[in-house]
């Protein structure tokens, strides 16, 4: 097992191995005195692995209460978050009680947020089962919920006190979300790491996914410990979700967040190169990234549905809103746009 420490405004462990959560319960008891936990989840992981963590909890000596909500991002809503927090107190959690999101990002950042907010912040655990959520949302203390304006729009910073990554969980994804996993591990790659993104080129990310695992979390925490509620560096992690999280809702939310990021990141890439941002070259090893996995790397939409999208984003500050390029493989920055310029950014990403 491996083990990265997180520095933030609470520290925590992420722990990475196979076969994690079975044994789930000893590591959660080391950090936590409580031994009362609402175990949230979603239909699609409770009957895969749900009794396998909340054996391991009881065998810990602790009192579990499950909720399941339906899988999928379209749960990601108030009305859910309204819903786990009403089973919270007819379960009488108290503030020295436990939340533990066993699920992809949808149930981390949903049950993150209820334990955020249940009597002003509880304690919460990250038990990711999919690739995404291990290499990515389970770590750095987002907490959200959609609204119909757009993405992540109410939410909370809110460290988890541990974070168990079980790498053999992703033997159950399908292909696809598996696949949204690997966008963000290409992100953290393009952004921060060019050896990585090499290594992601030259080797299959299945024969190594717990070092993989480990490497976005270190990536993903060194960003964190400078800056955890996103004032400057962390903004570089929204590498491709401006125009990503515009693709998510003008979907519906049918395109998953990680092929949304995807082809996010090949339209920043493409706009950057045009308006001499990002050197030549560097669409063209984006494009390379998503087509090694599978991922899109085409928009179904117009320049105008992306741009009345994006400006719903709540990345935007005042006039102007944040978009991410590369200045060269594995080091990006920030751009402030305002309104023109953004137009013209999303014009020349496609
Ligand atoms: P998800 O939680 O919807 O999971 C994807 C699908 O996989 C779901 O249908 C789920 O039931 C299923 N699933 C989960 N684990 C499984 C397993 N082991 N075997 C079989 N099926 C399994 O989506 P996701 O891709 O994990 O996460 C996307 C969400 O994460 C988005 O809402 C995004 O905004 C959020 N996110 C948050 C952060 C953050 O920092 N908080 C970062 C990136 C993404
Ligand atoms: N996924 C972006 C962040 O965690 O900041």
């Amino acid at each position: 097992m491996e083990r990265v420490h997180v520095r933030a405004s609470r520290d925590y462990d992420v722990l990475i191995g196979e076969g994690l959560l079975a044994g789930c319960g000893g590591e959660i008891a080391a950090v936590t005195a409580s031994r009362r936990c609402a175990l949230v989840t979603d239909s699609t992981v409770a009957p895969l692995y749900a009794r396998r963590v909340e054996d391991s909890l009881r065998q810990a000596g602790m009192d579990v209460c499950t909720y399941v909500f339906p899988a999928g991002e379209q749960s990601k809503t108030l009305a859910t978050y309204g819903a786990i927090l009403g089973f919270l107190a007819e379960n009488r959690l108290t503030r020295s009680d436990f939340v533990a999101a066993l699920g992809g990002g949808v149930a981390g950042d949903m049950a993150g947020f209820a334990a955020a907010t249940y009597q002003r912040g509880i304690d919460y655990i990250q038990l990711p089962t999919t690739f995404l959520a291990a290499s990515d949302s389970s770590v750095g203390g987002k907490t959200a919920v959609d609204l119909p304006a757009g993405k992540n729009l109410a939410g909370a910073f809110w460290p988890p006190r541990l974070v168990v990554c079980d790498c053999a969980a992703f033997s159950t994804l399908p292909a696809d979300t598996f696949a949204d996993g690997v966008a963000e591990t290409l992100k953290h790659g393009l952004i921060a790491d060019r050896d990585f993104f090499d290594f992601l080129m030259r080797q299959p990310i299945r024969d190594h996914l717990p070092a993989v695992v480990r490497r976005n979390v270190e990536i993903k925490a060194a960003v964190v410990a400078e800056d955890e509620f996103e004032s400057g560096k962390r903004k570089l992690l929204n590498f491709g979700h401006t125009l990503g999280h515009a693709i998510e809702k003008c979907s519906g939310y049918t395109v998953t967040h990680g092929h949304a990021v995807a082809v996010g990141m090949v339209l920043a890439a493409r706009a950057a190169e045009r308006l001499g941002l990002s050197p030549k070259g560097t669409l063209e090893t984006v494009l390379a990234g998503n087509r090694r996995y599978g991922l899109p790397t085409e928009c179904a939409y117009t320049a105008e549905e992306l741009y009345d999208a994006a400006t719903g984003d709540k990345k935007r500050r005042g006039g102007k809103i944040d978009v991410v390029v590369l200045e060269e493989i594995g080091r990006a920055k920030t751009i402030p746009l305002d309104m023109d310029g953004l137009r013209a950014f999303v014009e020349a990403a496609l």
